[in-house]
């Protein structure tokens, strides 16, 4: 399974990428403006520093929603390096580019994803990446489809065409949303740092290393 880290922290980055559990990096504006980068040039040497860290994926996503706009700038994030992922929304506009990309073989990821019907078209308009908002969703409305269900469909459609587009499960907010993600088959998902740290917890481990550290204090007095 492939795990992205959804962070513009380049010492989030690094840790993560040093323990060797992330694959490549998923950014958006909210968290690039987090970072304080503003302004075109420091954006794209961001994504330039972020690219010298991971060996995959780093998606950069566009701000423009007019489609000569997103094609533009598209053009300008995947010309940073060939890492990049043309990060763009499921708005019509969205979609066009997202046909141009593919026919143009530039990666691209399709965000801000809420349903199997716009998962059905990023599939269809040749989306590399498809990205369903799991959290967001289930804080929207759980009772008229929960993210699991949503993230069970888009799957069992891309498998019943064999869209060679990936599922990328986003808006992860713990483990437990990464564990189902990976239960229900999602090829990707990206989450913050700490959703990814904390996959390393448990208190039995805690404990036991407790006590293993004790007892051999304990030997080492009786030599
Ligand atoms: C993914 O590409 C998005 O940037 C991200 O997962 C959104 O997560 P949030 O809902 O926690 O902001």
């Amino acid at each position: 399974m492939i795990f992205f880290i959804d962070s513009a922290d380049l010492n989030e980055i690094r840790e993560l990428n040093d323990l060797g559990i992330i694959n490549g990096v998923t950014t958006n504006p909210s968290l690039m403006a987090k970072e304080g980068i503003v302004g075109a040039n420091s954006i794209l040497e961001h994504y330039q520093e972020i690219c010298n860290i991971v060996t995959g994926d780093v998606s950069a996503e566009v701000i423009s929603t007019e489609y000569k706009d997103i094609i533009e700038e598209g053009h300008k994030l995947s010309e940073v390096d060939k890492k990049i992922v043309v990060k763009i929304p499921m708005i019509k506009n969205g979609l066009k580019a997202l046909h141009y990309f593919s026919k143009n073989r530039i990666k691209t990821n399709c965000t801000l994803v809420f349903s199997a019907s716009q998962a059905l078209l990023a599939a269809k308009a040749g989306a590399t990446y498809v990205s369903p908002f799991m959290a967001r969703l289930d804080d929207w409305d759980k009772k008229t489809c929960s993210s699991f269900e949503m993230l069970s469909d888009i799957k069992t459609i891309y498998q019943n065409y064999n869209y060679n587009t990936k599922i990328l499960g986003a808006s992860i907010r713990n483990k437990d949303y990464i564990i189902k993600c990976a239960k229900l088959g999602a090829d990707v998902i990206t989450a913050p740092f700490k959703s990814l740290i904390s996959l390393i917890d448990h208190p039995l481990t805690d404990s036991g290393l407790k006590k293993f550290i004790e007892d051999f204090k304990n030997f080492k007095t009786l030599n």
